[in-house]
Parts: C-alpha cells; sequence; structure tokens
C-alpha cells in the first residue's frame, strides 16, 4: 500500500501574523512587557534551539534521551500504539528512539506531528516518512488552541517531550493537559517529559551557556518581530538575563534594555519606551517535583502509569492514561 504524506496548516501566514500582532500588542503596550516563547521558532531560532540541545551546559535533551533508550522498548509493549502523536515535535530527534521501538512492536502505524514552526514541522514529516513505512500527517498549529484538530484514529501515544510543558504558565499548564485528555482517547496514553528541581547554579548555566547559544536564541525573538512586523528592535540594545525564581521554581528568561530607547513597531502603528534597565519576560520554564507532575497531571484526569528518571535524577518522563 502506498503510504500517505499530508500536511495542514492552522497557522498559515495570514494567522500566524494576526496572531503575533495580538501577542506583541498586548504583550509590549502594557507596563510588565512580555512576549510568548512560541515566537522563538522561526527558522533561524528553531536552528540555534538545535545547538542548544547539543551544548555542554543544557542537559535536559541528553538526560531525556538516555530515558528514552532505556524505556522505550517497555512504553511501546505497555501501551500498544500504533499512531503516534508529538506535539511540540520540532525535529523529533529523540522522537526516532520510540519510533523504532513501535516498529520493533510491529504496531506503528501512523505518525502524526503538530508544531508552530512550518518548515522544521515539514521537514520533520518527510524525514520521518522516509525512515518509518507509515502514514505521517503533520499539523502546523499552536498547542495552546488547536489541539482539537488532531484527528482521532487509532490507538494513541502522544508525546509532548523536551520539558515544553514548563514553557506554559500554571493555568495554561492546566488547560492543555485538560484539552489533552478530553481529544486523545480512552484507551490513549500521554508521555510527558518533564525537567525536575535541581541545583540552581546547573539550572542558570543551561539558559546562560558559555557559547552565547541561549542568549541568541533569546535575542532571535526581536529578529522576528522586526522581520515579520516592520518593527525597529535593535538586538544589541538588550542582554540576556536568566534568573531563578524559587517560589514559583521556573527559570525565567528576559531581554533587558542596556539603555533608554524607543522602539517603532510599524504595521502596529505603535512606539514602546524601555527604560535603561527595563525587561521583556520572554520565557518561563518551570521545573517540577516527581509529586507535582502526578497532581497536576490527575487534576487533569490522567493517572500516572509509570515514571521513569536519567540515572541523574534530572529529567522525568511520566506514562499516563485518562482515569483516576
Ligand atoms: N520536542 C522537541 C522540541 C522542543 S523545542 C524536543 O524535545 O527537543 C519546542 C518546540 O515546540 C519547538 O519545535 C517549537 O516550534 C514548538 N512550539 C513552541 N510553542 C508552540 C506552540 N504554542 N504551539 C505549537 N508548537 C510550539
Ligand atoms: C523547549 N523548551 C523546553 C526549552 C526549555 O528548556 O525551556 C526552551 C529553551 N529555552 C532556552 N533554552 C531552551
Amino acid at each position: 500500500m502506498r503510504r500517505q504524506l499530508s500536511l495542514d496548516v492552522l497557522v498559515g501566514a495570514d494567522e500566524r501574523r494576526r496572531a503575533l500582532c495580538d501577542d506583541v500588542r498586548a504583550g509590549l503596550g502594557g507596563p510588565e512587557k512580555h512576549i510568548p516563547p512560541a515566537w522563538f521558532y522561526d527558522d533561524a531560532g528553531s536552528r540555534l534551539f538545535d545547538e542548544i540541545t547539543r551544548l555542554p551546559e543544557y542537559y535536559p535533551t541528553r538526560a531525556e534521551r538516555s530515558i528514552l533508550a532505556s524505556r522505550a522498548a517497555d512504553i511501546a509493549i505497555a501501551t500498544r500504539a500504533d499512531t503516534l502523536v508529538e506535539i511540540g515535535s520540532g525535529t523529533s530527534d529523540k522522537t526516532r528512539i520510540l519510533l523504532d521501538a513501535m516498529a520493533a512492536a510491529r504496531h506503528l502505524e501512523r505518525i502524526v506531528l503538530f508544531d508552530i514552526s512550518h518548515e522544521v514541522l515539514a521537514d520533520a514529516a518527510e524525514t520521518l516518512g522516509r525512515r518509518y513505512d507509515v502514514d505521517v500527517h503533520a499539523v502546523v498549529g499552536d498547542f495552546r488552541h488547536h489541539l482539537g484538530s488532531i484527528p482521532a484514529g487509532g490507538r494513541q501515544l502522544w508525546a509532548f517531550l523536551g520539558g515544553t510543558i514548563g514553557n506554559l504558565l500554571p493555568t495554561a499548564r492546566r488547560r492543555f493537559l485538560d484539552r489533552v485528555r478530553q481529544q486523545m482517547g480512552r484507551d490513549a496514553h500521554l508521555l510527558l517529559g518533564t525537567d525536575l528541581v535541581k541545583d540552581v547554579g546547573r539550572l542558570i548555566a543551561a539558559y546562560d551557556d558559555s557559547a552565547g547559544v541561549t542568549a541568541a536564541f533569546n535575542r532571535n525573538v526581536l529578529a522576528v518581530v522586526n522581520r515579520e512586523l516592520h518593527a525597529g528592535f535593535d538586538p544589541d540594545a538588550f542582554g540576556h538575563r536568566v534568573r531563578w525564581d524559587p517560589d514559583e521554581r521556573w527559570i525565567e528568561m528576559r531581554l533587558r534594555a542596556t539603555r533608554a530607547h524607543t522602539v517603532v513597531v510599524a504595521d502596529l502603528d505603535l512606539a514602546v519606551d524601555f527604560r535603561a534597565g527595563e525587561e521583556i519576560l520572554t520565557e518561563i520554564s518551570a521545573k517540577f517535583t516527581p509529586s507535582q507532575v502526578a497532581d497536576e497531571l490527575a487534576a487533569a484526569g490522567l493517572a500516572p502509569r509509570a515514571a521513569w528518571r536519567d540515572d541523574a535524577g534530572d529529567f522525568q518522563l511520566t506514562l499516563a492514561r485518562p482515569g483516576n
């Protein structure tokens, strides 16, 4: 049978522009300046993220990979999933470990990839389509709004890897998990990657690496706003700032104006004043305790079946299914 490769674009050029306009107007128009992290990931930003995953200081990707390497076969057998649905899939690089295990268990029939970054998603879908003899369906969408468009069918294993759930605020996390549970079907599973609370020095280093790659990733969001909304940000007029919030238990990434100046966002007819030292919040990256992961899943009606950590106890993968 001929296998199919299909691509649904829920966030095309017009929707993307509209959403970016809304986010920038809301985020830079008020006193607490912020830009949602979804806008990091244009082509350049996705490449920079890929570089981040190979940095010596950035442990999450290696830690999650090592868990997948030792547990993928168990996951494939326990879930008997024939459809892998990956949210925020990016390059789907680590995901191949899971897909290899599902293929080896002779269950794999279909792959659904969902990401906001069109080009990276299309490349990943093609690569996986060549590697596995299965249907691949890619969806360009925003996981804060479009999970309802993920096709039903098959025995599904949803994967949300990398710790990306930590980039959502607690209320958005709750909404996201609720939506996943509603959409995934009764006999589906969720495989969730979460970064764990640890030594603050290591956390800070992971987001403020010595080669400056994360700083370039952070500043890239300004290049996105410049290009897509004809704004006049000078990325060099902003420093890369990273702090750990011990109460919220999250890393904050900010861009800090090195001098007082005004930036015009031409397409929004908006002039944004910055005081020297004023910051834009560009990302939170929440770190979890194992019991918090279980509690947040349970609050969304998802029952953990198993949880695995890497040898250093840095990162956790949790397999959950609907139920209490
Ligand atoms: N899962 C991969 C990639 C993590 S990087 C890994 O574990 O390495 C985060 C990914 O989520 C990027 O590919 C980015 O494009 C995507 N992403 C970020 N915000 C998103 C949103 N709101 N909706 C859909 N995808 C999003
Ligand atoms: C995608 N996400 C889980 C990354 C993180 O660690 O929060 C994004 C990132 N930001 C800076 N470095 C990596």
